[in-house]
């Protein structure tokens, strides 16, 4: 599978419906984890999920994209001070996101979807509608990264247009899924989006490349409850035109 030239491509008639099954079993499997076990996961094994994720295509070959692995100490103090920042009002204030990841006018069907997911992940964690703080704490694990031993920041050049931007999701589901086939997690964030001058600082991003999301990668602690949480899809065909 790989070489010094990183990962290699498989012969065709390698496929069969039982890697489809494997296949679409990872990517069933995936889901987004918000607790997560202390154990380490190597350089290594970060590195070679970057280096399969990278296949993903991208208009004319770009790869726009670009990774900061952050673990040890320098994750400590950056979770610190990311932590302490939404959990102050006053601090708080002092920060805005770069970019409009949701809409800024919510309708249905996505505000019934997002409202569902809220109330199911603060429902399993046993807190209440209007129980303000508490969901402010459990939002605020984000910014240590629910735990996990590494996290990842994902940016892009400024000057890249929005076709860079999908290309670029081609890429994060790819690195969550070539995690996911290796039993490693991860939770994909934007909740750090809000800090993107915190986490420059701390991580020496220059002034050209712009955050897109930051994401949370181990082994996940299945004693947490909240990663019994599952979502629901749309079954293709309520979002699909069939047209012959
Ligand atoms: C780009 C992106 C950003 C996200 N940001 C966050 C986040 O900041 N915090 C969080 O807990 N989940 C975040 N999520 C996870 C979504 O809530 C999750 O993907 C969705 O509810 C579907 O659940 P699943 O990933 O378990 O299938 C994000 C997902 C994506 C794709």
């Amino acid at each position: 599978m790989e070489n010094e030239n990183g990962p290699q491509e498989q012969p065709r008639d390698n496929f069969s419906p039982q890697i489809a099954r494997v296949v679409d079993g990872v990517i069933i499997g995936r889901r987004s984890v918000r607790g997560f076990l202390p154990t380490p996961v190597s350089k290594q094994t970060v590195l070679e999920i970057l280096d399969v994720a990278a296949r993903a295509p991208s208009g004319t070959n770009t790869q726009p994209w670009n990774v900061i692995v952050v673990t040890g100490k320098k994750k400590f103090a950056l979770s610190k001070e990311l932590t302490e920042t939404a959990l102050d009002p006053v601090l708080d204030a002092e920060h805005a996101q770069e970019y409009c990841y949701y809409p800024e006018r919510w309708v249905p069907p996505y505000i019934d979807r997002r409202r569902r997911v809220g109330y199911d992940l603060y429902g399993l964690l046993g807190i209440a509608k209007g129980e303000r703080e508490r969901m402010e704490q459990q939002f605020a694990r984000n910014y240590s990264f629910f735990d996990a031993p590494v996290g990842l920041f994902f940016t892009i050049d400024r000057i890249m247009g929005q076709g860079s931007w999908l290309d670029y999701g081609m890429f994060l589901q790819n690195v969550m899924l070539a995690a996911c086939a290796r039993g490693i997690d991860t939770c994909p964030q934007a909740a750090f989006c809000k800090y993107h001058r915190i986490i420059a600082r701390h991580l020496e991003i220059p002034n050209q490349q712009m955050l897109v999301c930051g994401m949370a990668m181990g082994y996940r602690d299945s004693e947490k409850i909240e990663n019994t949480l599952r979502t629901e899809r749309e079954p293709a065909k309520n979002f699909t035109r069939l047209l012959e």
